[in-house]
């Protein structure tokens, strides 16, 4: 066997070997779903035979059993990212307007962000060219970016979201008034499992990047600690079809 063939192989084998692994990985997380959820029912039965207790015991049983209801949403969240980050490849794309499919995700989201104080300024330019986008991986991504920038913004704020034409497609841009983020971290939010916050996750930046790269786009950060944080989303459009339905 050359030495190129022999190389080929193995690099073959290794992929092989990590598309195994991923698909094992993810259905362990759904293996694991079951019983944490049978755990959580049980554990809020508990919790209501133990809530109107008087007795210290009871009190101190109760906080107890509050800390593995807490620990199991920790959990829980976890697996639900897992599994939206290993699924984020398998893509449906189809044609769609950019602006419309944002409206909807903040219209979804705007009650949440009135609770929190999060003020949305929206200039959702009409008559995008065409993207080729998977609705609900572009949703989730699109969601985990806003939630992001609402846990910025803990005393509230304001996050401007605007959508435009660029030279090579459209772009989509958050900008939020956060608490931002020094060089450091910024080089490390792309690593999975990387994550400044208390139960955070770290996947929510891996798989929005796994997501609108798939869909052919490119996703960028730029921050200033204690001023904001801008995310911005390119995405290619489709070529436009002359009337003789060739491209260009
Ligand atoms: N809008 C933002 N403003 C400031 N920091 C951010 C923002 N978005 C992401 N980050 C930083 O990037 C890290 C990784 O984000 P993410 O992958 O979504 O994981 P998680 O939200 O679970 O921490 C966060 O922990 C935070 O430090
Ligand atoms: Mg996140």
């Amino acid at each position: 066997m050359s030495p190129e063939s022999l190389n080929n192989d193995l690099n073959r084998r290794l992929a092989d070997g990590y598309a195994e692994i991923a698909r094992l990985a993810g259905g362990l997380a759904h293996e694991i779903k079951n019983p944490l959820s049978t755990i959580r029912m049980n554990m809020e039965l508990l919790a209501e035979d133990f809530s109107n207790s008087d007795s210290a015991r009871d009190r101190r049983a109760m906080k107890k059993i509050e800390l593995v209801q807490q620990e199991c949403r920790r959990l829980q969240d976890l697996l639900d990212d897992f599994l939206q980050f290993a699924k984020a490849h398998r893509l449906d794309l189809q044609p769609n307007d950019l602006s419309a499919q944002v409206r909807q995700v903040l219209d979804f989201y705007r009650p949440q962000a009135r609770e929190s104080g999060v003020d949305i300024v929206d200039y959702l330019a009409a008559d995008l060219p065409t993207v080729l986008l998977d609705r609900e991986s572009f949703r989730g991504a699109l969601l985990n970016l806003l939630l992001n920038a609402e846990q910025a913004m803990p005393d509230g704020g304001q996050l401007v979201v605007r959508t435009y034409v660029t030279a090579k497609g459209v772009a989509l841009d958050l900008i939020d008034t956060g608490c931002g983020m020094d060089d450091q971290t910024r080089e490390k939010v792309f690593e999975t499992f990387y994550s400044t916050k208390r139960g955070g996750s770290g996947l929510g930046l891996p798989t929005a990047r796994r997501i609108i790269e798939g869909h052919g786009g490119r996703i960028s950060l730029q921050s200033a600690p204690g001023r904001g944080t801008q995310v911005t989303i390119a995405l290619p459009v489709l070529p436009r079809l002359p009337a003789d339905g060739k491209p260009d």
